[in-house]
């Protein structure tokens, strides 16, 4: 009996050893429970929306599966308050798919996978706004949703008085409302709010305002790069064989 207890703690301690080892020579903490836990804020069409079934669906929520499956991980994923997502990192969440634009100030919190999508900020305007210019927004009542790039444009805006809403369409409703004077919000969900209000919104191309391009990439734990160089041979290897391509056409086109 005592042969058997100190065998089993033998391979115990074995057991231990391993998984330490496992951990020291830079395995991913992120995989290492065979989930893969996704911080998002589905408020984002055509990239995340709450779909149907109540359920995160848009292209965003279809690459990062298509990722899981490359990795061999369960993705699940945690609905959150955008503002709420880069500091989940590492804690509530292992990474973060949001059509977040990689920012240098976000970089000191987070480091980013290979781009994934390029976008531009766009200025929502009612259909009869004379707005055209940046000079234009200058003093003007403008909507974005807290803790985007586009809030980030919106506070540079000389005397505009800018509205922060955690919901970008309760900011759009505002403007339908004729509370506000413009929305800014990236490329494709600004034309996806515009679509859905065809007479009485118009989307402007924000580089008619000045603005810069915007690259998107998955937001993960500083110092992983174990998950950092899987994730981008996934995000490759779903370029190369169509998948990409495939959502692109059938969520964002
Ligand atoms: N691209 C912008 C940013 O990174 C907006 C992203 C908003 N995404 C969302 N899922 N609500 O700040």
């Amino acid at each position: 009996m005592k042969k058997f207890i100190s065998l089993l703690l033998c391979a115990a301690m074995t057991m231990a050893l391993m998984t330490g080892c496992g951990a020291g020579s830079g395995a991913s903490k992120a995989l290492d429970d065979g989930t893969l836990t996704v911080a998002t804020n589905a408020e984002f069409p055509p990239f995340e929306y709450v779909g149907d079934d109540g359920q995160p669906d848009g292209f965003d929520m279809a690459l990062i599966k298509k990722i899981g499956e490359k990795l061999g991980v369960e993705v699940v994923i945690e609905n959150m308050e955008f503002a709420s997502i880069v500091s989940s990192i590492g804690s509530k969440a292992d990474v973060a798919i949001a059509g977040m634009t990689i920012t240098d100030e976000r970089k000191q919190s987070v480091d980013f996978s290979d781009p994934y999508f390029d976008a531009v900020q766009y200025v929502l305007l009612p259909a009869d706004s004379d707005i055209a210019t940046y000079e234009d927004l200058e003093g003007k009542s403008i909507g974005c949703q807290l803790g985007t790039t586009g809030d980030f444009i919106v506070e540079e805006i000389e005397g505009a008085n800018g509205s922060q809403y955690n919901k970008a369409v309760d900011a759009v409703n505002d403007m339908l409302n004729g509370r506000l004077d413009a929305v800014i919000i990236d490329s494709n969900p600004a034309q996806v709010f515009a679509s859905n209000y065809k007479d009485q919104i118009k989307a402007v191309d924000g580089k008619q305002f000045g603005f810069e391009v915007e690259q998107y990439a998955i937001a993960m734990p500083k110092g992983d790069t174990e998950l950092a160089g899987k994730i981008n041979q996934a995000l490759k290897d779903l370029k190369a064989d169509g998948t990409y391509d495939e959502l692109v056409s059938q969520y964002i086109e």
